[in-house]
């Protein structure tokens, strides 16, 4: 019996507490969402899908995308964004795609936050031609009849019916024939007076300016297809005021044409360089170059018939020395280079050829002297025999004296050119220059 007894007072007990514990439950939630911390809190729910950055303009990183709808905290406005917390995250949110939240305020006082926190103009824009009446049903009168295509500033919703403003007046608009154009930019996003403004002359290729969301229609109410990233390249298809029917990846969709900039025509790279053959041989002079990925290394043919003409010379008691033969692109790109800063443009060109313009490029250019010389580009010994006896092996002199005119190049007796035994000979045997021989400047 006493036990029993026990157990009822346990039991009685647990019972109070329990019930204490449920009333405490709502008391907390509701401590947690009013009172004093909500006196000054407004909170914003996101109207699309939104991103929510960790600085305030789209340059920043995503930190999480918050889906339409949610409730975010304000904590506080810097320009067109606001500093909200969601989801216990702190970050920015483009204030035009937040929309008060109806709160059950305490206190019908707005906090200097709050009145700082208005949010961009949402705009529409009719679909059709569209009556604004005086009030939210068809059985009110007609103000005026707004054309086809015009924005109109929303002001609320009431049922199936917009409050806005066109044209200086306030009005009611069935909200089936208006579509949401709000401005995606934050930045300078004032009303555009028409929506000719955003799509003058937009053909062409546009590249994005940030992460942007490429949706099923042309409005943040359409479903994103997907995200395409910073920096890619869109194709224009058409423009429905401030938004574009594009094409990404094989895809078609919509975004906010205030993201895009347009690709400049003029800015796009030159058309690649091709080598130049004449008669099938390669001529790579000032006015014909080659492309900077043009990198076949020394010539195989030409080192060999090289060795062959140093074996000979050395027999005349002359010995020769290959001193600089293939350069890529980059390595005369750095050679040119310093020779301007040494010489100036204009005395750097008589004896340096530009990147992609100089015949080392090929791997056929041999600058030859003789070994041990103390100036490998003065006349010698060497530089003597190899004018009379180069082409028997396949060289050229390539830029002889007295040839500036024509090759573009000072008398450099030590460059020779690989033409191969036949068409050197005939080269030498013409007296002619390459260019003059092939016909070509
Ligand atoms: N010295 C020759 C012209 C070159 O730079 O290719
Ligand atoms: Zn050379």
């Amino acid at each position: 019996m006493k036990l029993s007894s026990t157990r009822k007072v346990v039991w009685a007990l647990v019972v109070i507490l329990f019930s204490l514990f449920i009333a405490e439950l709502p008391l907390g939630l509701h401590s947690d969402s009013s009172s004093i911390v909500e006196a000054s809190k407004v909170d914003y729910h996101t109207t699309s899908n939104l991103n929510l950055r960790s600085g305030a303009s789209t340059k920043h990183k995503i930190l999480l995308t918050i889906p339409k709808g949610k409730k975010v905290d304000y904590l506080s406005k810097s320009g067109s964004w606001f500093k909200v917390k969601y989801n216990g995250k702190t970050g920015f949110v483009s204030s035009s795609y937040v929309k008060k939240a109806a709160v059950p305020a305490p206190s019908k006082t707005k906090t200097p936050a709050a009145k700082a926190a208005t949010p961009n103009k949402v705009e529409y824009q009719t679909t059709t031609n569209l009556n604004l009446r005086a009030g939210a049903s068809t059985k009110h009168k007609v103000l005026l009849t707004i054309p086809k295509g015009r924005k109109v500033d929303y002001v609320s919703k009431s049922g199936t019916w917009f409050k806005v403003k066109y044209s200086g007046k306030t009005g009611f608009v069935s909200s089936s024939y208006v579509k949401n154009v709000t401005a995606a930019a934050p930045s300078k996003a004032k009303a555009q007076p028409a929506p000719t403004k955003t799509a003058p002359t937009p053909k062409g290729e546009y590249q994005t300016t940030s992460n942007l969301n490429m949706r099923a229609g042309g409005s943040t109410k359409h479903k994103i297809l997907l995200t395409i990233p910073k920096g890619k390249k869109v194709e224009y298809v058409s423009a429905t005021g401030s938004w574009f029917q594009i094409k990404y990846s094989g895809k078609t969709g919509f975004v906010s044409s205030k993201y895009l900039t347009k690709v400049n025509a003029a800015a796009k790279p030159a058309p690649e360089v091709k080598p130049t053959h004449i008669n099938g041989v390669l001529l790579v002079n000032k006015a014909h170059g080659l492309p900077s990925h043009y990198a076949p290394g020394e010539n195989k043919e030409a080192r060999a018939a090289f060795n062959q003409m140093a074996a000979a010379s050395n027999k005349d008691g002359i010995k020769l020395t290959a001193f600089s033969t293939y350069r890529s692109y980059d390595y005369q790109k750095t050679l040119y280079t310093n020779y301007v800063k040494k010489d100036g443009q204009a005395a750097a060109d008589r004896y340096s050829a530009k990147p992609g313009h100089s015949e080392h490029q090929t791997g056929l250019a041999f600058d030859i002297s003789q070994t041990g010389a103390k100036n490998p580009f003065a006349e010698s010994k060497a530089t003597k025999w190899m004018e009379t006896n180069a082409h028997t092996y396949g060289f050229i002199v390539r830029y002889p004296k007295g040839k500036e005119h024509i090759t573009g190049y000072m008398y450099e007796p030590w460059h020779l050119r690989y033409l191969g035994v036949d068409l050197a000979t005939k080269v030498y045997n013409s007296g002619k220059t390459l260019e003059e021989y092939l016909g070509v400047k």
